[in-house]
């Protein structure tokens, strides 16, 4: 029967040697997800204030530029996260196969239902010994692709908003422009934008939580593995 992860010992290699470490993740890959990091940092913060401004203060407008900046931030840091979001989606191509764990989920699969639900035991602490994984675990594989997803629909939505502001004949609202309508009107972009941004917040904050937790316990590196590439198998 296949399985995804494996219990016990460190993966044995051609019946004789035993690996304590595999290189998983390839150098795109753990770049895109730092440069998500930080950019996903500075959208949640720049986006936090321009739904809800600071108090305008008075004085000439050049020497009051703040919410100018904050927008500027939050633009550049969205084309970053954009450009990001197609170099990941290609890289999902031509990378090795655990760059496209979190595009491709085999939810049809049944022994993955297995290991989602032993994972979700896992993380509530009814079991006692944990599954070691080469890649991601099922519960953080639907994580992280749902993430890829919410980020499809922050570029869409905020491109959408963005070709408001170029005007008609920019690209970003001849490609984009129509989504206004689909919604609705631009309150409904912005307000689904919004919420959506909590979705992320929300994310991260179990993502991390989960990725330090299972470098504690899980018996195989987590965080150094984003940094280095390798997964160490600790006995
Ligand atoms: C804005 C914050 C973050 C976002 C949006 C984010 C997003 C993601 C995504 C999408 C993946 C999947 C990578 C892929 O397969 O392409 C991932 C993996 C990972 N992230 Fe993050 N991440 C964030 C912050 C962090 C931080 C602060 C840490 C370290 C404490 C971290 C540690 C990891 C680790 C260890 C993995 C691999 C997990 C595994 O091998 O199963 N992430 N992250
Ligand atoms: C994870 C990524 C993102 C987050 C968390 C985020 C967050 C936000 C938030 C909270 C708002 C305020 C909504 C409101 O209450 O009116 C906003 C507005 C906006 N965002 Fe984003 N955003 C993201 C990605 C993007 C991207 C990729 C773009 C594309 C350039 C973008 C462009 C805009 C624009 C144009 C506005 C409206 C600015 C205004 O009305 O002054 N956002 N964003």
């Amino acid at each position: 029967m296949k399985t995804y992860g494996f219990d016990g010992d460190a993966p044995q290699l051609s019946g004789q040697r035993k690996v304590t470490s595999v290189y998983v993740y390839e150098a795109p890959l753990r770049l895109w997800h730092w440069i998500t990091v930080l950019s996903i940092i500075v959208l949640s913060v720049t986006g936090y204030f321009i739904g809800k401004p600071l108090p305008s203060v008075p004085g000439e407008a050049t020497f009051n530029y703040v919410m100018g900046y904050i927008r500027f931030a939050h633009f550049t840091a969205g084309y970053i996260l954009a450009v990001g979001l197609l170099g990941r989606l290609y890289w999902a191509f031509v990378g090795n196969h655990h760059a496209r764990e979190i595009i491709l989920v085999p939810v049809w699969d049944k022994q993955w239902w297995k290991e989602f639900f032993f994972e979700i035991r896992w993380y509530l602490f009814l079991e006692r010994y944990p599954k070691k994984y080469i890649g991601h675990n099922p519960v953080g594989q639907i994580a992280m692709a749902s993430f890829l997803w919410i980020t499809l629909f922050m570029c869409v939505t905020g491109f959408a908003l963005y070709g408001e502001g170029t005007g008609a004949g920019s690209w970003a609202h001849s490609a984009f422009g129509w989504v206004i309508g689909a919604f609705g009107s631009s309150l409904d972009v912005h307000n689904w934008h919004r919420l959506a941004m909590w979705g992320i917040v929300l994310f991260v904050m179990v993502h991390v939580y989960a990725a330090i937790r299972e470098d504690i316990m899980s018996k195989q590196s987590m965080i150094s593995t984003m940094v280095s590439g390798f997964r160490m198998f600790k006995d």
